[in-house]
């Protein structure tokens, strides 16, 4: 068990690079049992949740190799391929699903374990499930799989319209779609980045789909698709959290390999905020001289604010001049974290989906428990500006969406290192 300990008060000034999208790169492995034969993925971080779809990848009869000094991961898929994920590896990291489709479209079949998940909610697979139905799947639960059964001809195009932008549900009908007999329109479809990512690999692998990044995905089927080198977009997620950083800190950032196209609501909220945004030629930079101003936030499917960013910004509103109202709508137990941010002294109503921050001059320094990786972003960030000394457990949640978090920050300022409970006596 590892721990960070913080003690607040530096300003954070000086550069970061970020690396590829953890909720690109695993669906692009994902994308790649769609052709047999190597395909290169590119700027993948090296996290424990690369390593888990690595392994769920070899299970079902690939060879991955990950070179983590590159982030770089070559993965070799055989003609036949098996068509079961297990629960060992699906209940460590929900993103497995990501290869439902896949599976489907390869195998004509597919039986993966019900996920878990990382304490953010209920996470239903409802839309998923009624998607494969309407191409002419027969989809059952037994034993605690989902289990999915293409008819003996395959899946067949059909019109899908989502009841709610999910991301997880457009990846799994887009992979089933690529393959399947005439086209697939799926209404209603999640815009984000990361699935402007995948249909841009499918493409490249010889997939037609057309309507990229708008909501509405139109896919013919082809029979089959080939091989590719990718290379995966930056984390907007990992790039707006040091934003937040640079404007909590009053510091001074340059966050190398942003895309600020795809940040647009985020950065606006911070020059709300008070902050001096700088789009550069390959990042951005955030400067910031004073208290932020308190500013509302309501997620909301991309291009609206995104849920990933909620704690860091209700972090930030909690050392701000004035009060906020943030609201969530897409993950219910994400004010989990709340609680704990009340430790460090922040004043937080919760109610439903509405959070009420009341911004203070000054946290206060206490141990504290990360519930996820987002929640373990905004507890080290308002770590970071509380007085004294804070000691934030569960890292391992930090650590699968940060690569070396605490080193960039040490090298930004903070005051911040890692221990091990042993060390601790
Ligand atoms: C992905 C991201 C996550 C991000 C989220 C929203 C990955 C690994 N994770 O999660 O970081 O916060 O998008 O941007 O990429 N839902 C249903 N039925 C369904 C599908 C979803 O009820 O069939 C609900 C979920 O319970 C959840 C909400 O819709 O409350 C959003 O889910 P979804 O957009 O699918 O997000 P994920 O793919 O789980």
């Amino acid at each position: 068990m590892e721990i960070f300990r913080v003690t607040g008060g530096a300003r954070l000034v000086g550069e970061v690079r970020v690396s590829g999208a953890k909720n690109s790169s695993l669906k692009l492995m994902a994308v790649a049992l769609l052709a047999v034969g190597e395909s290169t993925i590119h700027n993948v971080p090296n996290i424990l949740d690369v390593t888990i779809m690595a392994q769920l990848l070899r299970r079902l009869g690939c060879t991955v190799e990950y070179s983590p000094e590159t982030e770089t991961v070559v993965i070799d898929v055989p003609e036949t391929i098996e068509h079961r994920a297990d629960y060992d590896l699906v209940r460590r990291m929900r993103a497995s699903i990501a290869v439902l489709g896949p599976l489907i479209a390869r195998t004509g079949a597919a039986d993966v374990a019900l996920p878990g998940g990382d304490n953010i909610g209920s996470r239903g697979l409802d839309m998923h499930i009624a998607g494969l139905e309407r191409m002419g799947a027969i989809v059952t639960s037994e034993h605690g799989y989902l289990v999915v059964q293409a008819p003996s001809t395959g899946l067949v195009g059909t019109h899908v319209y989502l009841d709610f932008p999910s991301v997880g549900a457009t990846e799994t009908l887009l992979m089933a779609a690529v393959n399947a007999h005439g086209t697939t329109v799926i209404d209603n479809v999640a815009r984000e980045p990361e699935i402007v990512d995948i249909c841009s690999m499918l493409v490249a692998m010889g997939a037609q789909i057309e309507g990229i990044g708008s909501p509405m995905l139109t896919i013919t089927g082809v029979d089959s698709l080939h091989p590719v080198e990718y290379t995966t977009v930056p984390d907007r997620i990992v790039a707006g959290t040091w934003a937040v950083a640079a404007t909590m800190t009053q510091g001074d950032i340059v966050v190398r390999n942003a895309r600020a196209e795809h940040l647009t609501l985020p950065l606006e909220k911070l020059s709300t905020a008070g902050a001096v945004i700088e789009t550069l030629d390959d990042g951005i930079r955030i400067t910031m001289d004073r208290r932020p101003h308190a500013v509302d936030v309501v997620t909301l499917p991309y291009p609206g604010f995104p849920t990933d960013l909620q704690p860091q910004f209700i972090a930030m509103n909690s050392i701000a001049t004035g009060s906020a109202l943030v609201t969530e709508n897409l993950f219910e137990a994400r004010f989990r974290f709340v609680q704990e941010l009340s430790r460090l002294g922040a004043e937080v109503r919760t109610d439903g989906h509405h959070a009420l921050v009341r911004g203070k001059s000054q946290l206060s320094g206490a141990p504290v428990e990360s519930t996820d990786i987002r929640a373990g972003a905004g507890l080290v960030l308002a770590a970071l500006v509380a007085e004294g000394e804070s000691t934030v457990h569960g890292v391992e949640h930090i650590d699968r969406g940060y690569v070396g978090f605490e080193s960039l920050l040490a090298q930004l300022g903070a005051d911040i290192k890692r221990e091990t409970l042993e060390d601790l006596g």
